[in-house]
């Protein structure tokens, strides 16, 4: 059977399966491939405003000549900006251009506080990032929700948020998130984590699915030993295990070959799918996107057991 080409979110909302990754596409790289990829057939930007490029991305989405309703667009808060979620959304819509987003994220369950030394990267004089421990999430989640119900963003979820945040999210709650976009490759399968969401109807999105900066995970051989029994790239076999596992997969390049063949997807047998679930348990376990904000996000058990597929 073929795998998938959309997902549907818990707002009845279709989501393309791939979309583009903007993160470290670099000024004068991200509007061509942006553009590039539209025109090839993406229908799905995965942007921030923390990635510094949204203007870009935005000219991009124009010069592709795709209309607006056509493409489905996130966004993500920054963690500077939690107290007022409504400003951090007019300035990446000002700056994409656009009047509304088809998902907004809230990218870290933590907040930091801007100061002399910075609005998105602030410092406490030990040089420790500014984070505001006692702020609450519910707070920010409650500015989401009422953003929501503006208009302005047609689904809201969350970015990073692990299960004892989620549980306490949950005591609050009136709209479930749609989506929690999380980092998640085979040496990262988050299992306990994909099948708590599954349960909410929360749709988990897979970030870094090829290990991020340089696709470490690409030179894996036991997943080159599954592309070269497929006939394909190990970057297909890397996109692949999120869309066979019902998971939206952001894969990010600014080259066009590359963004070419990242959006090809392939059915993967359960024996293969298998193996790819159990590399972490077999020793390879890893965490690649680790920003230093100071404490426990919760992501304990990020390696667990498989208990179901
Ligand atoms: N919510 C969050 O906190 C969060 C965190 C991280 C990422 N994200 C999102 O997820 C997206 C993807 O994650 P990511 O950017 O960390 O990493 P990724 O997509 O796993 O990997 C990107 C790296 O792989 C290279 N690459 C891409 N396709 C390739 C191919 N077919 N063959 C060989 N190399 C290839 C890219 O280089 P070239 O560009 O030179 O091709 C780049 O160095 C981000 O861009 C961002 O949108 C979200």
């Amino acid at each position: 059977m073929a795998p998938p080409t959309h997902f549907t979110l818990n707002t009845g909302a279709k989501i393309p399966a791939v979309g583009l990754g903007t993160w470290q596409s670099k000024p004068g790289e991200v509007q061509q491939a942006v553009a590039f990829a539209l025109k090839d057939g993406y229908r799905h930007i995965d942007a921030a405003l923390v990635y510094g490029n949204e203007a870009e991305v935005g000219q991009g989405i124009k010069d592709s000549g795709v209309p607006r309703e056509e493409i489905f667009l996130t966004s993500k808060v920054w963690n500077s900006h939690q107290p007022n979620v409504k400003e951090g959304l007019q300035k990446s819509l000002d700056a994409l251009g656009v009047d509304y987003l088809d998902l907004y994220l809230v990218h870290w369950p933590v907040r930091l506080v801007p100061n002399e030394t910075g609005e998105l990267f602030p410092l406490n004089p030990d040089g420790t990032r500014a984070v505001d421990r006692s702020w609450d999430q519910s707070e920010t989640w409650r500015q989401m929700e009422e953003i929501y119900k503006s208009g302005k963003v047609k689904a809201i979820g969350v970015s990073n948020w692990s299960i004892p945040y989620l549980e306490e999210l949950r005591k609050t709650w009136t709209i479930v998130p749609a989506v929690n976009q999380v980092e998640l490759h085979p040496y990262l399968p988050q299992h306990e984590l994909r099948e708590y969401c599954e349960k909410l109807g929360i749709l988990l999105q897979a970030y870094s699915p090829l290990g991020s900066t340089g696709a470490p995970i690409m030179t894996d051989p036991d997943i080159q030993k599954i592309a070269d029994k497929n006939g394909v790239s190990a970057a297909t076999i890397l996109i692949s295990y999120h869309v066979n596992k019902g998971v939206v997969v952001l894969p990010k390049s600014v080259i066009e070959k590359r963004i070419s063949s990242n959006k090809d997807v392939i059915s993967l047998s359960k024996e293969d799918l298998d193996v790819l679930d159990q590399l972490a348990a077999s020793g390879k376990a890893k965490r690649l996107n680790t920003p230093l904000w100071g404490f426990d996000l919760g992501f304990a058990d990020w390696y667990g057991p498989v208990k179901s597929r």
